[in-house]
């Protein structure tokens, strides 16, 4: 049966916990067919607290059933980020196709007596397909030596060398570990302490190799905090080569996954074969604590499937929305050759009382243009195209509720990486947050906003006007489970 969420803010598509404090998506694994999120979670308040993992399943990654707490704090600390996999071999020897989690062991109590050393990695198994779990008794496996941010393990099997591979965050840099087994680990290298951003502390990392032009591109995602390109957090990413032991980057260009504000702690399941599905916190550690909402805090971004491309002489991590979107997919109309001049009003069209919907359009980048979503209280929100600077935007300070935190009502921009004369936009709404996927999934922005109602204005305008070739627009309904 759908069913619909009655709370104000509350995403109808978007994983959201029913109640209380959300942050990193962690552990995401497919395993039996049902897709797993695990994610920072603190059940007693509604802002950040004693981190657990909570626990959502979903056969599609878009309907998501939240399940029983995951992991409790223990008395080694906190549970904090990290990832699962799927042991096929039984090298752990906890039972084959054991669900194995390795977490950071958070330990409040040192960190107060700053031993530099108060965090860990730890790991914990599941028999029963992720509905218990028992943490391993020789916690941590993986000690610190002293570095005071030493968190958020990632790791993967690594076939030609047939071992595991940890990519760690290590306050400034990526330190990667190897294992046989999941219990001891092995210190291999260090990456980025001068590559890519430093505005901030380097956080929940990933590493995957993606299969371009029958050659394996090795992707290394750092998320940074704050520093990123619109202020506060953000996911910044690297391309190049892995051997197993070390990393190296092949362009010293700082890339960034997504230019909105919204994206953060973004990694990729595990276990999902070629694919390699990114999904992210849909907030921002300026704000995260002070957002509107009740009787929970934050979103995931929907599902994502990542690409590469080439442009001149640099490649590109590309993302666009999991071609599972498509269950939500119900009404639509489309246009084509449509002439915008000043302004073109679609919200008759549109009787879209939600502001849940998909909006796929193709232009031109002869002129700026802007889409407008608004509502009756007056409040828009303004996804643009500045053709001069050759940038997309994203303005929310006219977006309704903006005033909890000084720079959330900001506009924030995005380059465009594209150079070809068509410009393809896909944007994606939920109630209150907007996902654009501009030039194939090149350049991408995530923003959550607060409307006094839901957006059920549409408008498309360009002062000095625009051909709209081709225009889609789907309502989408909430995800049923
Ligand atoms: C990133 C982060 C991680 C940490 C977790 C704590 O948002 O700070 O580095 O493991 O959140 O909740």
């Amino acid at each position: 049966i759908a069913q619909e969420f009655k709370e104000k803010y509350r995403p109808q598509f978007h994983f959201t916990p029913k109640a209380n404090w959300m942050n990193d998506p962690n552990g995401m694994v497919y395993h039996n067919g049902i897709y797993h999120l695990f994610y920072q979670y603190y059940p007693d308040d509604k802002i950040w607290g004693p981190m657990h993992w909570g626990h959502a399943t979903s056969k599609d990654m878009i309907a998501w059933k939240e399940q029983p707490i995951a992991l409790y704090p223990d008395s080694l600390g906190y549970i904090f980020s990290g990832s699962a996999v799927v042991d096929k071999n039984n090298t752990a020897g906890f039972g084959k196709d054991a669900l194995v989690a390795i977490f950071t062991h958070h330990d409040p109590v040192q960190e107060k007596q700053k031993t530099g050393k108060h965090e860990t990695q730890s790991i914990a198994y599941s028999l029963d397909d992720g509905k218990t779990w028992t943490k391993y008794k020789g916690n941590p496996v993986l000690q610190n030596p002293g570095i005071t941010d030493f968190r958020d393990p990632k790791v993967r099997w690594f076939e030609p060398q047939k071992k595991w591979v940890m990519t760690l965050a290590t306050k400034d840099r990526i330190t990667f570990y190897s294992s046989p087994d999941l219990k001891s680990w092995t210190r291999e290298s260090e990456f980025g302490a001068n590559e890519g951003g430093h505005g901030g502390v380097w956080e929940c990392p990933d590493l995957f190799p993606i299969k371009h032009e029958g050659k394996d591109i090795w992707v290394l995602i750092v998320n940074i905090n704050p520093g990123g390109p619109n202020k506060g957090s953000a996911g910044q990413y690297f391309l190049g080569d892995f051997d197993g032991k070390t990393f190296t980057s092949n362009s010293k260009e700082t890339k960034w996954l997504d230019f909105g504000t919204d994206n953060y702690a973004a990694v990729t399941f595990a276990n999902t074969g070629n694919r390699n599905i990114l999904m992210g916190w849909m907030s921002n550690w300026q704000y995260a604590n002070q957002v509107p909402t009740d009787p929970w805090r934050s979103a995931n971004t929907i599902a994502r499937e990542l690409g590469l491309k080439t442009v001149g002489k640099e490649m590109y991590l590309t993302s666009v929305p999991v071609k599972e979107l498509d269950v939500l997919n119900t009404t639509s109309f489309s246009m084509k050759n449509v002439k915008v001049k000043d302004q073109l009003d679609l919200t008759d069209k549109v009787k879209n009382k939600t502001g849940l919907f998909r909006l796929d359009l193709t232009t031109k980048n002869t002129a700026d243009f802007s889409i407008v979503l608004a509502n009756e209280a007056g409040n828009e929100l303004i996804i643009g195209y500045d053709k001069a600077k050759n940038q997309y935007y994203i303005d929310r300070s006219k977006s309704g509720k903006i005033d909890f935190e000084k720079g959330f009502g900001a506009k924030h921009i995005a380059p465009r990486f594209a150079t070809a004369d068509n410009i393809p936009l896909t944007l994606i709404a939920d109630v209150a947050s907007v996902e654009l996927f501009a030039d194939n999934g090149l350049t991408v922005m995530t923003d959550i906003f607060f409307p006094e109602n839901p957006m059920s204005k549409l408008s498309i305008k360009s002062v000095s006007g625009i051909t709209v070739d081709n225009l889609k627009y789907t309502v989408l309904k909430p995800s049923v489970e």
